[in-house]
């Protein structure tokens, strides 16, 4: 069977299954991007990656509610999918898979995907239930749409290694692609979230990355004790009066634990609320400058 190439909207869940069986019974390689939508460069660059590396690319809006611990978060999660549909077609999107809430979870859904270990630390602990919703929506997405590859973003570094934990857990049959953090040109992470800061918070906002750079830099002057690079994000995110910490640690990459035995593959996580947005980045001790991180113009 052809593969139609035309930019299309699916909408529906069964349609999307055909969509992908058509794929699979025709090995073609399919590569699925999971977003939320309010596209912005961050979900592009896994899109233009995506169009690369697969025959076809599903790129999945989906603002999934039970991921979301707080009912005014969910209700102040920007929507738009004209928008995105434009802008995921000319990253190289073949299809965009917008389904409702109510084709997701039909009444009577009752089973989810639910993890131990990393999922219950850092995001994990601020957000109750917050990772058994994205893996219970992961899971169901590369049921639907079959992927070859799925990309997801270091940008949230706990959640690729819980979806990576989950497929190799379950002995799911695709690759996970990370790909790297694009921040703007001050080195604010690019988020969805950013929308809702206002001018001032905005400029407040960069207090993260400063905070990032800042203890990395530590590790190339030779810092090997783990406290060090907490007080020293710490001190940083103190001193803006709009920055309210969440957490702040650094972490085995493979446990997400604290790290006590210092290593260049270590991360550094953070989460803190600027004004009323809570806002995540996290940097791996040999990537701090940004050396891996792309800055978009
Ligand atoms: P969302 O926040 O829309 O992000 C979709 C994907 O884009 C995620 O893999 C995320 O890590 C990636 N991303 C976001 N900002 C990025 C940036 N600045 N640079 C690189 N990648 C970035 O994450 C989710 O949606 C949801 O939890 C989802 C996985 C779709 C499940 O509902």
């Amino acid at each position: 069977m052809q593969i139609e190439k035309k930019p299309i909207l699916i909408s529906r869940v069964d349609e999307m299954s055909i969509f992908a069986d058509a794929a699979r019974e025709a090995h073609t390689e399919l590569g699925l991007v999971p977003t939320m939508g309010a596209l912005h460069e961050g979900h592009l660059s896994l899109i233009r990656r995506a169009a690369r590396e697969n025959a076809l690319t599903v790129v999945s809006i989906f603002v999934n509610p039970i991921q979301f611990d707080n009912p005014d978060d969910l209700a102040a999660y920007p929507v738009t999918l004209e928008d995105d549909m434009k802008l995921a077609f000319a990253s190289g999107a073949d299809v965009v898979f917008a389904p409702s809430a109510a084709e997701m979870y039909p009444e009577g859904f009752s089973t989810f995907v639910d993890m131990t270990g990393i999922s219950e630390r850092l995001c994990g602990a601020s957000r109750k239930s917050h990772f058994k919703g994205v893996l219970t929506v992961v899971n169901k997405l590369f049921c639907i749409c079959q992927p070859t590859r799925a990309y997801f973003g270091e940008k949230d570094a706990q959640q690729l290694a819980v979806v990576r934990k989950m497929v190799s857990d379950l002995c799911m049959n695709l690759e996970i692609i990370g790909c790297p953090t694009v921040r703007e040109k001050d080195g604010l992470a690019m988020s969805s979230r950013n929308k809702r800061l206002s001018a001032e918070e905005r400029k407040a906002a960069v207090c993260l990355f400063r905070a990032l750079t800042e203890a990395g830099s530590l590790f190339g002057k030779g810092e090997r004790s783990p406290e060090k690079f907490v007080s020293a994000m710490l001190g940083v995110l103190k001193k803006e009066p709009l920055a309210r910490v969440d957490y702040a640690e650094l972490v085995d990459p493979d446990t997400f634990e604290p790290t006590k035995d210092v290593q260049a593959g270590d991360i550094l996580m953070l989460a803190v609320f600027v004004g009323g947005v809570r806002l995540i980045d996290n940097s791996r001790l040999a990537d701090i400058e940004g050396l891996t991180d792309i800055y978009h113009e």
